[in-house]
Formats: C-alpha cells, sequence, structure tokens
C-alpha cells in the first residue's frame, strides 16, 4: 500500500528532522499521522538512521529492532550498572548519526538514561549527551503509558526520577528536546467528534459532552462487523474464545512457520492460529500485494480454510496467504563502512487474528469504522478509554457495553506537565488547526 502524501506539516516536520541535528520529539493526538511520517522518515532520510522501538511487535510494526536487543541491554532496571559492550556493538553505535524510537511513550526514563550512556561509552565522547547522536523520538503521552514493573522497580523510580516517563529522564538536564506537535487529524473527520476525544484526552469532558458520547453509545451493538475493544487480556480470549465455538462446524488450526532467533514474547500473530467459517478475523498486515485490498486492522469474515484463507471485506472475497515477518538486527561494516541491516529471524503466519475482540492495549495504531467499548468494572491505566474512542474513524462507529463514568478518563499530571510545553510548528500548524 502506497503511503498518503504527507500534509505540509508533516513535511516540515519530516524538513526539520532532515535539516538539524536537534534532539526532537514528535507528537500529536491520536491519528494525526506520526506512524505514517515515521515511516516516510525511514524510507526517504539521508541521514544514517537506525530505527528502535521499546517492544518486540512494535519494532516489527516500523520495521526496526527492539532497544534492548539493538544496545544488549539487560531486562528490568539498569540504574548505573556498568553496560557491557563487545566490539560489534561498539561500531555498530559509531556508525549512527541519528537514532529513532517509536512509541516512545513507552520507554520509561531509566532505559533513555540507559541509552544515552551506552552511546556516550561507544562513542567515547562521555561529556556528550546521546554521544552526539541526535534523537528523534516518536509518540503520544496522552496514549499509554510505561508498564509499572514491580514494587522493587517502582520504588526505585520514586527515589530516583520525578516520574517513570522518556521527559523526566536525566539526560534532559543536559540536553534540549524539541517538541513539533502534528495538529492536524486524519483518522476523523467528524469536527464534534474531534472535540470529544480531544476532551477525553486531556480529561476536560464536560456532562454534556459525556452525554453525547453516551447517547450515541448506548444502541445494540451490530452482530457482525465490529470488533470490540476491552481492557484485559481474559477478557478478550473470553469474547473471542465463545464465538468460536458458537460457530458451527470443525475449527482448524494453521501452525506458524518460525527460524532463527524471536525471542520469547514477541511473535507478531498467533503461533497457532485457530480458525472456522465464519470468524471475524482481522488484518494484522498491509496487504503486501500493493493493492491496497486491506490494512493492518482491517476486519473481514472467513469464507473458506484451505491452502490459503478466503476472507470477506465489505461483501468482496480475497484470497488471505501467509505471510512473513522480518525480524532485523543492525550491524556495522568496517570493509564497506556501513550500516546494515540483515534478516536474523523470520516468523511466517496467515496475517490473521481472531477479532470479535481485542485489548486496547493492542489496539494502539489502529483505526476501526466501528467498535464496541467494553470497559468492563473500570478503565484502569492513564489514556486507556483515549486509546480505545481515538480508534473509531466516525461517530456512527461507536457502540458502548455501558456508559462513560467520569472515573474512566484518567489522565497522567506528569503528561499535562510536560505537554503543555508542546507548541505547533509555527505558521503552518497554526493554521491549520484553527480548523481542525
Ligand atoms: N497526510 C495524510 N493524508 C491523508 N491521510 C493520512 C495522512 N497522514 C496520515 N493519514 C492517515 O490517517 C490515519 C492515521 O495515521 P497514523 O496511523 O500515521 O496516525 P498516528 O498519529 O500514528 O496515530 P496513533 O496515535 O493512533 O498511532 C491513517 O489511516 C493514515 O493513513
Ligand atoms: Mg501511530
Amino acid at each position: 500500500m502506497s503511503l498518503p502524501v504527507l500534509s505540509p506539516e508533516q513535511a516540515a516536520v519530516f524538513g526539520a528532522i532532515e535539516n538539524s541535528r536537534a534532539h526532537i520529539f514528535v507528537t500529536g493526538r491520536a491519528g494525526t499521522g506520526k506512524s505514517t511520517l515515521l515511516e516516510h522518515l525511514s524510507w526517504n532520510t539521508s541521514k544514517n538512521v537506525v530505527i528502535a522501538a521499546p517492544t518486540g511487535v512494535a519494532a516489527l510494526n516500523v520495521g526496526g529492532q527492539t532497544i534492548h536487543s539493538l544496545f544488549r541491554l539487560p531486562i528490568g532496571v539498569i540504574a548505573d550498572h556498568a553496560i557491557e559492550q563487545g566490539p560489534e556493538v561498539r561500531k555498530l553505535l559509531n556508525a549512527i548519526d541519528t537514532l529513532v524510537i517509536d512509541e516512545v511513550s513507552m520507554v520509561n526514563a531509566d532505559l533513555l538514561d540507559a541509552i544515552d550512556r551506552s552511546l556516550r561509552q561507544a562513542r567515547q565522547r562521555p561529556h556528550e549527551a546521546f554521544g552526539g547522536v541526535q534523537l528523534v523520538l516518536f509518540g503520544d503521552p496522552f496514549q499509554l503509558a510505561p508498564v509499572p514493573g514491580d514494587p522493587e522497580e517502582r520504588a526505585y523510580f520514586a527515589d530516583r526520577y520525578r516520574s517513570m516517563w522518556f521527559f523526566d529522564a536525566r539526560v534532559w538536564d543536559e540536553a534540549e528536546l524539541t517538541i513539533y506537535e502534528l495538529a492536524t487529524i486524519h483518522r476523523q473527520h467528524e469536527l464534534e467528534f474531534k472535540k470529544l476525544l480531544t476532551a477525553v484526552r486531556h480529561g476536560v469532558v464536560t456532562a454534556e459532552m459525556a452525554q453525547r458520547l453516551n447517547d450515541v453509545g448506548a444502541r445494540p451493538a451490530p452482530s457482525e462487523g465490529a470488533i470490540t475493544l476491552a481492557t484485559t487480556n481474559a477478557t478478550v480470549t473470553r469474547i473471542n474464545a465463545a464465538a468460536l465455538a458458537k460457530l458451527p462446524g470443525r475449527s482448524l488450526s494453521a501452525v506458524a512457520e518460525v527460524s532463527g532467533e524471536f525471542g520469547g514474547r514477541a511473535y507478531p500473530a498467533d503461533e497457532k492460529l485457530e480458525l472456522k467459517v465464519g470468524a471475524q478475523v482481522m488484518f494484522l498486515r498491509n496487504d503486501s500485494g500493493g493493492d491496497g485490498r486491506w490494512v493492518n486492522g482491517t476486519i473481514g469474515e472467513v469464507v473458506k480454510i484451505a491452502d490459503t484463507v478466503t476472507v470477506e471485506i465489505d461483501g468482496e472475497r480475497h484470497e488471505v496467504r501467509p505471510a512473513t515477518w522480518e525480524r532485523y538486527r543492525y550491524s556495522y561494516s568496517a570493509a564497506t563502512k556501513t550500516l546494515n541491516k540483515d534478516v536474523v529471524a523470520e516468523f511466517t503466519q496467515f496475517p490473521l487474528r481472531l477479532a470479535w475482540a481485542v485489548t486496547i492495549h493492542k489496539s494502539q495504531g489502529k483505526s476501526y469504522d466501528r467498535a464496541i467499548v467494553d470497559l468492563g468494572q473500570r478503565s484502569f491505566a492513564p489514556g486507556q478509554t483515549y486509546v480505545a474512542l481515538s480508534r473509531i474513524t466516525a461517530l456512527e462507529g461507536l457502540y458502548l457495553t455501558r456508559p462513560l463514568r467520569p472515573s474512566d478518563i484518567i489522565v497522567d499530571e506528569n503528561v499535562t506537565r510536560f505537554m503543555s510545553k508542546a507548541v505547533a510548528l509555527p505558521g503552518i500548524a497554526a493554521a491549520q488547526s484553527a480548523t481542525s
């Protein structure tokens, strides 16, 4: 699928990244095209860029490497432990101009400080932040936060940091972070819905706004074609298993082919995918055929299972073949003096997942035309309700299993503090935000 043409503000941020050595944080509300811009950057930059992400799935989505494997860091808090670096890692880290990190809202302060120390050490520039490497960070802190970890980890953060967030890392005492906020939302087009979502994001939902969302959402969900967004894995598994069991016929399973070092839980799809004719499924990748028959997040129904799986999307049938996800590792070649990106592992499976339900966590980054938002007993993480609601492309597509309550809308005050410093790009974005 081809990428959309960059909007003027996206193009301006791309230019800013290309033409400066400043550390940049690209942020913006859900659907403002952060991921689209990152993909454009990865194809079009003239810099020696390395792309990394906090989780295996996020890394696969952007064709990058996890931060832990790129820097060979141990799991858990790194604090001031010595960082071990072999010659390979040192050479690699020396060849980087720019380190791009996607989904940076899930990177904690300790990890960002470890990245800083690794780069200073490898590049033998102990007095320069990130050893002179430019950082370009992408994400939205009003969406999902770093995972809090065990009680010991929490105590460490409480002791040493103002908060767990990447923007409270100590390295920022020595370096400056320039924030660019994309202002135009591309996922939704209704002004009213965009305003409602923005209020949920900032925790400033009035009684009338809540009423409007609840009025729209309070109706029977369609029996087909809508995905449930739930807070816990347990709820998702229960909904999917029950719906699959209700279908007549036998279920067939496809087992993934895995080669190389994929690492623990970082599979991008089910290792054993159980399907039946009639199952509601979601695509986990864009159509590789290039015709854009589906994108990552498209919902359809299985109509035939053979060597391939036939999926019906909006009345049209498409034959789906297994897809291969490649896990990359960057290395440095002394001979050619270039950065190389090599495939170190492959995972092959149908790019499908049962999709009567998905966790809000896994729905990050996606778009759905219709969704049933199930906040269960309560929404329990900052940003959770915002992520769920902002996946839906139009107000007409919103269904709620119960009315929203004020306690469902949780905003982390550290995020509000930091983001109050964000400014839209002068000129271009300011002009656009007046109409978005
Ligand atoms: N310049 C553009 N023109 C048209 N459509 C665009 C443009 N940029 C992004 N989009 C579309 O808007 C939707 C949201 O874009 P994208 O996923 O990049 O946003 P995001 O900021 O990463 O959102 P999230 O915070 O939810 O991850 C996608 O469907 C994308 O194709
Ligand atoms: Mg995104």
